[in-house]
């Protein structure tokens, strides 16, 4: 298999990357109280040094009460926590790498299994998270502003920090992607609506206030998927003309970059044709898209939580499809969980030494 066309160098404003390998955002649940430690730091540290070309940081939830159910998550806001993340960025930039944060609200969301709750219910744009799962309030006009500009002040401290990039977590159910979708949207003002075009309203204010904090020349992500954890087979949008309406309007209000979450990035998202996600993201919308789902493994990431293992496996049907032009960037996630040294390894072609992935990995930081 001959990977050299994942080692092209990318350039977009501020992101400039000497390769086309991302680190997928993980949730590692290590940052006690939301400030991440050390240890965080010299887990994304390892991964710059070996050669990832843009990491994207685990969710890292912004400054509303209720914006997490895990008190281990990370807080993009406060000074603490902030501190934590320039100690991150240090770290990676000493390594030669490029950052950067996964921003994040969770929405409704349910209880987490060590009983913590924030200190103000959930909220969502109708408490649910999805159909028939109340667990939280239907934010107001006042909660939906606040929300707005809490995204902006996290992504103006990203770039105050120095980070090259941000990405904005709309995917997999949460509350970006709770607006999106019409079981968790029934709002009959603005920010719902009978299509999905007009469901994109709340994303849209988003996308303008980040871009109006970061200015023009700052490289700004969305990380959107079809299915939601409670729903694999859910397609937001149904046809390319759906997707067409659904991206365009985040594209006006300011993004770059489409990264397109699939579970397996082999599997085309409409009849009649092979191309996934990213591939009609890119078609659409003109912009860079990064795809992601199950590279270099032989099995998917939720049946990872449920215990099963996978195996390393080949590249070469995402070659084929970068070759082809369908994507930019392509997302690793497990792979990078349990060797920070992936990356290093395809390039050296060192395929003897790649590890297959198994739940075990995610109690520690390695
Ligand atoms: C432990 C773990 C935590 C994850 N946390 C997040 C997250 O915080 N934000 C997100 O968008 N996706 C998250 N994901 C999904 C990954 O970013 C990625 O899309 C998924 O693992 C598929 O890539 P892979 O097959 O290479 O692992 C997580 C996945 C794993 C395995």
């Amino acid at each position: 298999m001959n990977s050299e066309i994942l080692f092209r160098p990318f350039r977009l404003k501020s992101l400039n990357m000497k390769n086309r390998v991302v680190m997928a955002p993980m949730t590692r649940s290590f940052s006690p109280n939301g400030v991440p430690t050390d240890d965080v730091a010299n887990y994304y540290g390892k991964r710059a040094q070996g050669e990832v070309g843009l990491i994207l940081s685990e969710g890292t939830v912004i400054d509303r009460v209720s914006s997490s159910n895990d008190q281990n998550v990370p807080h993009f806001y406060g000074e603490k926590a902030l501190a934590g993340w320039q100690n991150v960025i240090n770290k990676v930039h000493d390594a030669g790498g490029a950052m950067g944060p996964q921003i994040w609200h969770m929405g409704i969301m349910d209880n987490h299994h060590s009983g913590w709750v924030p200190s103000a219910p959930f909220e969502g744009p109708s408490g649910l998270n999805r159909p028939g799962f109340n667990n939280g309030n239907t934010m107001t006009d006042a909660d939906i502003a606040d929300t707005i500009a809490a995204f902006g002040r996290a992504a103006a401290d990203a770039k105050r920090l120095g980070f090259e990039t941000v990405e904005i977590h709309g995917a997999h159910g949460y509350l970006i992607d709770q607006f999106f979708w019409d079981a968790t949207n029934l709002r009959s003002d603005i920010y719902g609506g009978k299509t999905l075009a007009e469901r994109t309203r709340f994303a849209v204010e988003v996308i303008r206030e980040i871009r109006r904090q970061v200015g023009d020349d700052f490289a700004l992500i969305i990380r959107l998927s079809q299915f939601k954890p409670s729903a694999y087979t859910n397609k937001l949008a149904k046809t390319p003309q759906e997707m067409e309406a659904w991206l365009n309007p985040l594209a006006e209000a300011g993004i770059d970059i489409f990264h397109c979450s699939q579970r397996r990035f082999w599997e085309p998202e409409f009849e009649g044709s092979d191309l996934n996600f990213a591939g009609w993201a890119k078609k659409l919308t003109g912009k860079a898209t990064i795809t992601v789902g199950s590279i270099g493994l032989t099995g998917e990431f939720m049946a990872a939580f449920a215990g099963e293992s996978s195996q390393p496996s080949s590249l070469d049907e995402l070659v084929r499809r970068m070759d082809r032009g369908d994507f930019d960037l392509v997302a690793v996630g497990r792979p990078l969980l349990a060797d920070p040294f992936w990356v290093q390894k395809i390039h050296e072609q060192r395929t003897s030494e790649l590890k297959g992935f198994s739940v075990e990995a995610l109690s520690q930081l390695v």
